[in-house]
């Protein structure tokens, strides 16, 4: 064995990998770690110990990127108290304040070794050598295709990362909404070709995943290339990925109202495995603001759309992303959103104060909200939005439902799982493991989770049928 090869052998590096924002950064965070496993890197959740910090970074809303900043400034302390020790540290800024902002972010934050947006982060370990003689940058858009360079996690890690798994099958976003920077953060739209997503589903299924949430800025935009060569739908990919052994559950997020396409409606009524839920951003329920966003759909146009998701799929639980005080915004086109709100019911939300992104439209609109405007109107459309929430967790109390349980529970001999409507469940583990489907009937709600009982035990703890 050469001299080099025994002292990587005995430095094992760690890499502290943190992500801010969405589920499509969860996923790219994960395939870092991939990326940097044949270097040598194994991860750590202790920062302090970490070889090589990275930041996967979110640009959404100005709070998000500020909070990149304050974080490298805790990173700076720390690679100056591991420097007196001997010990080096890198650090990565990735995501899309790396996109977004570049090497702006080591002029302002000179602990930066390497910015490397979200299409080039395959590309780590030349930019982690190149960086140990000056900082490297990297936000192309390159014309190769990052998952062809992504090496295959083994299946221990696979099934370390538990029995839920995200799955990208399309990425970026041609919408414009004139309030977001994410067409200009992760580019055009792209989809991936069925062949690869089903290849990646069945190395999935085959290390333990049981559940598959496909992901993407636009997923419901999602027009792959199909084994045929024609173009697939959304609603075509679920349809196939239903079909792969093992997988028992199939979500999908994020979609936008105008590409709930028929396929995608008929899926919700003939695949079982596709959960009965739905995260549909409706931005706002007024007209006017719903033009001035560029969302291309009304308020009435969205609930009508409900209408025929649920014509389809009777049970679905819908969920949404609300934006208050977007410029312009009266307190008419406020009550109108919560009329919609109102209207067509959700079970769970997500609710921002709009938040100018420098380089979208909205940034430059005159008529800002003031910022107290915009709390109380967000204080009023949360208390709705949370009242609808426990009423829909209420409404499961006596119902038996299926849960796909992933981890242990919040107290010892517990585990917890989600509902088919994406509710977290605990139950009494039993002989159960994380990864089993499990028949339980939901006894009480708390604010955050509900708890059940296995649908097949008497309430002295007997199994009354097999
Ligand atoms: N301000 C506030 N919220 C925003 N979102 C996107 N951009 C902004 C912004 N500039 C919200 C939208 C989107 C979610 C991911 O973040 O509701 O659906
Ligand atoms: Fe942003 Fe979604 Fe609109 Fe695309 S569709 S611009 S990702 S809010």
């Amino acid at each position: 064995m050469s001299v080099s090869a025994t002292s990587r052998l005995e430095h094992v590096k760690k890499v502290f990998l943190k992500s801010y924002g969405c589920q499509m950064n969860v996923y790219d965070a994960e395939r870092m770690a991939d990326v940097l496993a044949p270097e040598g890197y194994s991860e750590t959740p202790v920062m302090e110990e970490a070889d090589l910090v990275v930041l996967n970074t979110c640009h959404i809303r100005e709070k998000a990127a500020e909070k990149v900043y304050s974080e490298l400034g805790r990173v700076k302390a720390l690679k100056a108290a591991r420097a007196a020790t001997g010990l080096e540290t890198q650090v990565v800024v990735a995501g899309c304040v790396a996109q977004a902002e570049g090497g702006e972010i080591i002029r302002r934050a000179p602990v930066v070794d390497v910015v490397v947006g979200p299409q080039s982060y395959h590309r780590l370990p030349v930019l982690l050598a190149k960086a140990g003689r000056e900082p490297a940058v990297d936000t192309e858009f390159p014309i190769e295709d990052k998952f062809d360079h992504l090496p295959r996690p083994a299946a221990d890690k696979i099934r370390s990362r538990g029995v839920s798994a995200f799955l990208t099958v399309q990425e970026g976003c041609d919408k414009f909404c004139t309030f977001c920077v994410v067409p200009y953060t992760r580019g055009a739209e792209m989809s991936r070709p069925v062949g690869k997503i089903l290849d990646e589903a069945r190395r999935l299924a085959a290390a333990g995943v049981r559940e598959l949430t496909l992901i993407g800025q636009n997923v419901n935009a999602y027009h792959g290339e199909g084994p045929d060569g024609s173009d697939w739908s959304l609603g075509k990919l679920l349809e196939a990925l239903a079909a792969v052994p093992d997988i028992v559950r199939l979500r999908y997020a994020t979609s936008h109202p105008r590409d709930m396409d028929d396929d995608l409606i008929a899926a919700h009524r003939d695949l079982p495995g596709l959960m009965p839920f739905l995260h549909l951003p409706v931005q706002s329920g007024s007209d006017r603001i719903l033009e001035a966003m560029n969302r291309k759909h009304t308020g009435d146009a969205y609930r009508r759309l409900v209408e025929r998701v649920r014509a389809a799929r009777p049970d679905i639980a819908l969920s949404s992303d609300f934006i208050v005080g977007f410029p312009g915004e009266t307190d008419q086109d406020f009550e109108d959103t919560m009329r919609l709100v109102s209207d067509v019911g959700f079970a769970s939300a997500y609710f921002f104060k709009y938040s100018p992104r420098p380089g979208t439209p909205a940034a430059e609109m005159d008529l800002q909200v003031p910022d107290a405007v915009k709390a109380e109107r967000l204080a009023r459309l949360q208390e709705l939005l949370d009242g609808q929430r426990r009423a829909f967790n209420r409404g499961t109390i006596g119902r038996t439902v299926d849960v796909l349980l992933e981890r242990p529970g919040r107290h010892p001999g517990q585990l917890a799982g989600k509902s088919p409507y994406l509710q977290a469940v605990q139950i009494e583990a039993g002989a159960h493991r994380a990864g089993d489907l499990v028949r339980v009937r939901i006894v009480q709600a708390g604010s955050n989770s509900l708890f059940g009982e296995r649908a097949d035990l008497a309430s002295d703890g007997l199994v009354v049928a097999a």
